[in-house]
């Protein structure tokens, strides 16, 4: 059974498919039409989406096929207690596959040990967001006509930013990608991402503290929102949430064919001004994501086909270390909910929580 938690979870190859399939359902929506007739899909939302869910079910419609779900997790079972294994288990007799968005990191890799359908991870708390990361990859390349030789800033909230980790991660298996790293102190990478950077990942970076340092350098300006729901401290919040914001004066020494990129929703880090200029890529951003959403839909059930459902739970889709040290990490679902303790040992020979990947 394949999921999509981790964009690693794709090949390269895989990851270049689904982009192409996207091409083809954009150059021809009616051949797709039917494509998923009889299938449902089940979009398990705990926290808020508008993007993420309303493409999800927009593509599962354009493919012929049901959506069933709930966008609030105070209107389903999950506020009587049930955990996310049971709610999994009850919606695999409803549905042929789930997309999941929690705001505890890890909870779609649990989901994906007990559903026995196809589970693709929504975007897990801070951790990661790899259907944006598709949506972003599609983006890249009918914009820039290709995935690699690419100079990339990221510029916002880098800590809390699931979709600019999952982005850094999914670009480092491609040729000659420069990335400039542009945030406060604060809101820097988290430690596993960085060290991960710098333990030969293939990828050159830069931090830097100011837009303006990396600007004229840059093919693609990925902008992201700093995230009031992540911050536990109101007065942290205040201290980094005007950091940083792109107007027209500052894209005066922009590249004529750079883009700017934003996951979306935005506050005040993208001034209205910019929008009508034609290098702000967002809104062309979110219609791709719907197209890659349906290529990805399709190639799960398309894989599923090719499985037995689960006899036996947990299921383990690869070689974890179990019994590892307890995670650390507050948000991640190791923490709040009784699942095995599992951990992942990198190439780097450093231990990462299965779940949330902090270092244990
Ligand atoms: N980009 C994104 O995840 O947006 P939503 O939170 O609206 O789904």
């Amino acid at each position: 059974m394949r999921h999509l938690i981790d964009p690693t979870d794709l090949t390269v190859e895989e990851t270049g498919q689904i982009i192409a399939l996207a091409e083809e359902i954009i150059a021809d929506r009616a051949k797709f039409s039917q494509a998923c007739r009889g299938k449902k899909l089940a979009t398990l939302f705990y926290e808020p989406s508008t993007r993420t869910r309303l493409s999800f079910t927009s593509a599962m419609l354009e493919l012929g096929g049901q959506v069933i779900g709930f966008s609030d997790a105070a209107s389903s079972s999950v506020s009587k207690g049930e955990t996310v294994a049971d709610t999994v288990r009850v919606i695999r007799c409803f549905a042929d596959i789930i997309a999941m968005r929690h705001f505890k990191e890890g909870a779609p890799l649990v989901a994906s040990q007990y559903a026995g359908i196809p589970v693709i991870n929504a975007g897990d708390g801070s951790h990661a967001h790899p259907t944006q990361t598709l949506t972003d990859l599609l983006t890249i390349k009918r914009e820039k006509g290709r995935l690699d030789r690419l100079t990339i800033g990221f510029c916002g909230d880098l800590k809390f930013g699931r979709t600019v980790h999952s982005l850094i991660k999914a670009l480092s298996r491609y040729q000659g990608i420069k990335i400039f790293l542009i945030s406060p102190q604060e809101l820097r990478l988290p430690d596993y991402m960085l060290h991960e950077m710098s333990a030969g990942s293939g990828l050159e970076f830069r931090e830097v503290r100011t837009l303006e340092e990396a600007m004229p350098e840059l093919d693609i300006l990925y902008m992201t929102r700093v995230q009031k729901e992540r911050f536990l401290d109101q007065e942290e919040f205040d201290r980094v949430k005007d950091s940083f914001v792109l107007d027209p004066e500052k894209l005066k020494t922009a590249r004529k064919e750079m883009i700017v990129l934003h996951p979306l929703p935005r506050v005040n880090e993208i001034a209205r001004a910019v929008d009508n200029d034609p290098r702000a890529a967002y809104f062309r951003q979110v219609e791709n994501g719907k197209f890659v959403r349906m290529a990805l839909i399709l190639t799960l059930l398309g894989w599923a086909g090719e499985n037995r459902p689960f006899e036996r739970t947990p299921v383990f889709g690869e070689p974890f270390v179990v019994d590892g040290p307890a995670c650390s990490n507050p948000r991640c679902i190791s923490v709040s909910e009784d699942v095995d303790r599992l951990a992942r040992r990198g190439d780097d020979g450093i231990c990462r929580c299965a779940y949330c990947e902090t270092i244990l």
